[in-house]
């Protein structure tokens, strides 16, 4: 929201997303959730849904568009101030030869992602899939002419995974945006228009994208912090949503908590309850949670940002999210010719192949007993607590206890015994010392309730 205080310029977008790392290491992250929606108005088949987003753990977002043709991320139409004609131009420029919706699909799946969401219309207007609500788009502007959203559909569909569109609500090319939010104000156009119509018009695209690519997971909102006064006919929009498809989940990004009607609290560059990019609310709601993240500092692709998160540390943003009871959106900006950096590529197929062995801990896992620290997370399913120790030094942990009595730890990945004491204060861990490779030494207890339930 305070995203237009901090600067939109790029050395500003770099400066915030430079201090996520120190979200990650904060002592504690807020764990109360305000009342939970009651269940009964939310219909079955969407609580499902909800349930399902919860157990996934890992979905892979990508930013592709006009903008990736000028390598400057996705805000590079406001950035440098590119009138509406000239960006209209270079978008009928756009042809990515190279684009293989198989390609990216496998490349999700061995990442060990469980949902892709891909930008469907971001900001600068351009909607990446055939419309008939305008011409502006991928099948009738360019010289590709085909609609790659279907494509992707089609093979998510066909491997399991689940298909999200990210749709901008904010609009830097439409006539009708108008009254002007914070941005976009050197494109060009005409100070005049009609609000009312620029809504109709976002509905019917939304009205295609839940109608013509077969059942999806849902829609990523962003954008409605530009005008955080208008009126963004939410009801309406959220009501067509769930009515069009029942199971389609609504992720807003405009970091307010929950409001009615939406099903996944989601985080930019944060952790569920903490703040660092400056502009997300640290109250956390009851909704599943979510923290989408850039893979090096920007969301498109950017050919001068080579700052790419290691492996380890990547390996270590995912389990303190699972830590935290949230998904990792993880983000790929692919090139204009549709092919994805190779600093990607690599790190993906890392994660995959520590998913293979770890992911026992990580999918369908809640958050577990005891609150994130600095030392890592617990996560949990049914009585077996994972204790995930990301950054720990000394042979010995001791953790507080809470409502379990461990019966055995034993080592995920080879399943040595962990020897361990337990008090009714404490529990502690003689840990074997971590490999030079090994971002997450992972502990399994398996427990038996102390006194009723556990603390969490
Ligand atoms: C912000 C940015 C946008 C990006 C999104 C991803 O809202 O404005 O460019 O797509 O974050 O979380």
């Amino acid at each position: 929201m305070q995203r237009f205080l901090n600067g939109n310029s790029r050395s500003g977008r770099l400066a915030r997303s430079a201090l996520l790392p120190l979200a990650l290491l904060a002592l504690s992250v807020p764990t109360h959730r305000m009342a939970a929606q009651r269940p009964a108005d939310v219909p079955p088949e969407r609580s499902a849904a909800r349930q399902w987003f919860r157990d996934a753990k890992l979905g892979l977002f990508i930013h592709w568009g006009v903008y990736s043709l000028l390598g400057q991320g996705e805000w590079v139409m406001e950035n440098r101030g590119i009138p509406v004609g000239r960006y209209e131009w270079l978008a009928s420029t756009f042809n990515p030869v190279k684009y293989d919706a198989r390609e990216w699909v496998a490349l999700a799946k061995a990442a060990g992602a469980r949902y892709i969401t891909i930008t469907a219309r971001h900001h600068d207007g351009f909607s990446m899939f055939a419309s008939d609500a305008t011409r502006y788009n991928v099948v009738d502007w360019t010289p590709f002419g085909r609609d790659p959203l279907r494509e992707l559909a089609e093979e998510c569909r066909r491997n399991g995974i689940k298909l999200f569109f990210y749709y901008s609500q904010l609009d830097w090319h439409h006539a009708d945006y108008w009254p002007r939010g914070r941005t976009g104000h050197a494109t060009g156009r005409a100070e005049h228009g009609g609000w009312n119509r620029y809504l109709d018009f976002m509905d019917r695209q939304l009205e295609e994208l839940l109608t013509r690519y077969g059942p999806i997971g849902g829609i990523w909102l962003d954008g409605m912090w530009d005008k955080p006064d208008a009126d963004w006919r939410l009801t309406r929009t959220y009501d067509l949503i769930h009515r069009t498809q029942p199971a389609a989940l609504i992720v807003p990004n405009h970091h307010l908590p929950p409001l009615p009607g939406e099903d996944v609290q989601t985080f930019e560059q944060d952790l569920p309850g903490a703040n660092t990019a400056g502009f997300n609310t640290t109250e956390i709601g009851a909704l599943p949670l979510e923290t989408s993240l850039t893979m090096n500092r920007s969301w498109g692709f950017n050919i001068t940002d080579t700052a790419f998160k290691s492996t380890r540390e990547l390996i270590g943003y995912l389990v303190r999210a699972a830590g935290n009871d949230a998904n990792l959106l993880l983000n790929v900006g692919p090139r204009s010719d549709g092919t994805i950096q190779p600093e990607a590529v690599t790190r993906l197929g890392e994660i995959g192949r520590w998913l293979e062995t770890f992911g026992a801990s990580i999918y369908g896992t809640r958050g577990g007993p005891i609150a994130s620290r600095t030392w890592g997370v617990t996560t949990q399913r049914g009585d077996t607590v994972f204790v995930h120790v990301l950054d720990w030094p000394d042979p010995v942990l001791s953790l507080p206890t809470w409502g379990a009595r461990v019966r055995s730890a034993t080592l995920l990945a080879a399943g040595a015994t962990i020897p361990f004491t337990q008090t009714d204060m404490n529990l502690s861990l003689t840990l074997p010392a971590a490999g030079p490779d090994e971002p997450d030494r992972v502990i399994v207890l398996q427990t038996v309730p102390r006194r009723g339930q556990s603390e969490r």
